[in-house]
């Protein structure tokens, strides 16, 4: 039987949870710190999205990672296109991989039991007329924490819950 690789989620989040508005981010661009950290953690691996989030995406493919998006339509410049979230953490043979959006995908993907942990950019303020958020934590997750203050910038915290 094949070793599944480990899951993880990624996002940016406000304190409260919240993820996305009209579609896009609701803050203006991620920071060149932000892109960085998400690009050393999910280089060469597997990023997973839903068809919304690949369509915000303004640059895409992402580079040097395996490009999946969850799709009931074909999707055009994907790496690969599974019609549901467990086909294809059930099917991508990578080192990891790294389900990074939005609210529907998150959420399946904590239904389905098979998140190994969930890394984070907390920022510190919040911002109105979301309408996208970050789902609780499921029960079984009885978390470890590990938070950091960004070095360079005062306005985020980067975070890492790992189930125990
Ligand atoms: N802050 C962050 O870290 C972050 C990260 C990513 C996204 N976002 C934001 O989140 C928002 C997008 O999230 P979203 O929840 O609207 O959409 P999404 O999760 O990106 O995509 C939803 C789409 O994925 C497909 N899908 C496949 N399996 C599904 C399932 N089990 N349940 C629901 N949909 C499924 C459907 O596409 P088809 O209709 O094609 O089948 C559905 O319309 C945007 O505002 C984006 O900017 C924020």
């Amino acid at each position: 039987m094949d070793i599944l690789p480990p899951i993880f989620i990624v996002c940016t989040r406000s304190p409260s949870g919240a993820i996305g508005k009209k579609g896009g981010l609701p803050w203006k661009r991620p920071s060149k710190e932000n892109l960085t950290w998400f690009r050393c953690l999910t280089d060469s691996s597997a990023v997973v999205m839903g068809a919304s989030t690949w369509k915000s995406l303004p640059k895409k493919p992402l580079y040097g990672r395996i490009n999946v998006v969850i799709s009931s339509v074909p999707i055009e410049g994907a790496d690969y296109v599974f019609p549901d979230l467990m086909k294809a953490l059930l099917s991508l043979q990578t080192k990891a991989i790294y389900i990074i959006g939005g609210q529907a995908l998150f959420e399946e993907a904590y239904r389905l039991g098979m998140v190994d942990g969930v890394y984070e950019i907390i920022l510190k303020s919040e911002y109105e007329g979301c309408d996208r958020f970050m789902p609780p934590l499921p029960d079984d997750f009885d978390v470890h924490t590990k938070l950091w203050e960004s070095e360079s910038d005062e306005r985020w915290f980067y975070s890492y819950t790992f189930k125990i």
